[in-house]
């Protein structure tokens, strides 16, 4: 079992397969030029799988697959199924943009994909557009609706950003709610790579906007990054809040990059290097590895204390 210093249990992994991306969000890549990273920098599926197999086998019981856009990794379903096969029970999802659902969901869930979580910022074709750099609603909303087609659970995710798209939150929680999916409001999360003008919106200010129209009641504290309440007629929405302090008194997680890298906090630059021990066969130090990021997983992020991360979200997914 894998349990951190602050007696936190970590259960739960996120794989970055790609730090290649679609779309440009101003919140994430605004800039980043549409790159090509070497092929032997970028670990190979076995290699991801040979290092995943060591933390199921400490107790890891969820997986989720992010990127950049996971989607635009060749043959994601084939590692999926990898995945699938060594542990049927393994809750294993996908955070994705949404663009290629559409297309790739079916093959998704029938190699073992459980559940989604697709990016969804605004309803408005032209301000997805302004945010994503890219003409997308189209193809993302019908990207949500395959995903539930083929009986993926599905849930949405909003940053919330001043003056962009704070104006439809209202919006975006009735059209979930008429899909009867949970979407979940996001701080942005100020880091060097956004946009400079992005500015936040809190939890307090997005919440005050939907209690102009709804009542609800928060629900007790689980260990996803999300807060979640309820309303009146039973709909469940979430608001994910990583300037508060509750953010990380239950993370349960650490990061994979597509490089090889473990990340012990979202918010944080340390690194350690796993893909070396994994390519020389060398499991016992992979396995070293991993016990010391758990080991060195700090109590709570920056953004706590106004800081900015130097973190590519690209890189870690979010
Ligand atoms: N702030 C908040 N959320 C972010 N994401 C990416 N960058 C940021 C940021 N700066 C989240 C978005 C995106 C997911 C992959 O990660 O929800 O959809
Ligand atoms: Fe791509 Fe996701 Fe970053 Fe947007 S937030 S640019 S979809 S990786």
């Amino acid at each position: 079992m894998l349990i951190d210093k602050f007696d936190r249990k970590i259960d739960y992994i996120r794989v970055s397969v790609t730090s290649r991306c679609n779309f440009r969000c101003l919140y994430c890549m605004p800039n980043t030029p549409f790159d090509w990273i070497p092929h032997e920098k970028v670990m190979r599926y076995e290699e991801m799988f040979e290092f995943l197999k060591l933390a199921i086998d400490e107790g890891v019981n969820k997986i989720r697959i992010t990127g950049g856009e996971p989607l635009l990794r060749k043959d994601l379903d084939k590692f999926i199924k990898m995945l699938y096969d060594y542990k049927p029970e393994l809750d294993l999802a996908l955070t994705t943009n949404g663009y290629y659902l559409s297309e790739m969901a079916k093959t998704l869930k029938k190699a073992g994909l459980k559940r989604v979580n697709i990016s969804l910022d605004s309803l408005k074709p032209e301000v997805a557009k302004k945010i994503a750099q890219k003409d997308v609603l189209d193809k993302v909303l019908k990207g949500i609706d395959e995903a539930i087609n083929v009986g993926l659970g599905v849930k949405l995710n909003t940053v919330v950003m001043k003056g962009i798209n704070d104006n439809e939150i209202l919006d975006l929680l009735k059209f979930a709610e008429n899909k009867n999916l949970t979407i979940r409001f996001i701080e942005f999360m100020e880091n060097e790579r956004a946009y400079p003008d992005i500015k936040r919106v809190d939890s307090k200010e997005i919440l005050e906007k939907i209690s102009k129209e709804y009542n609800f009641k928060e629900l007790p504290k689980d260990n996803s990054a999300s807060n979640y309440f309820e309303m009146d007629n039973g709909y469940k929405f979430g608001i994910i809040e990583p300037h508060s302090d509750n953010f990380c008194k239950k993370c349960n997680r650490i990061r994979l990059t597509a490089e090889g890298f473990l990340i012990p906090c979202l918010f944080f630059t340390e690194s350690y290097n796993i893909k070396e021990a994994i390519r020389d066969g060398n499991i016992k130090k992979a396995a070293e590895i991993l016990r010391d990021v758990v080991k060195n997983k700090p109590e709570k992020n920056d953004w706590q204390e106004d800081e900015v991360s130097t973190r590519a979200f690209w890189e870690t997914g979010g």
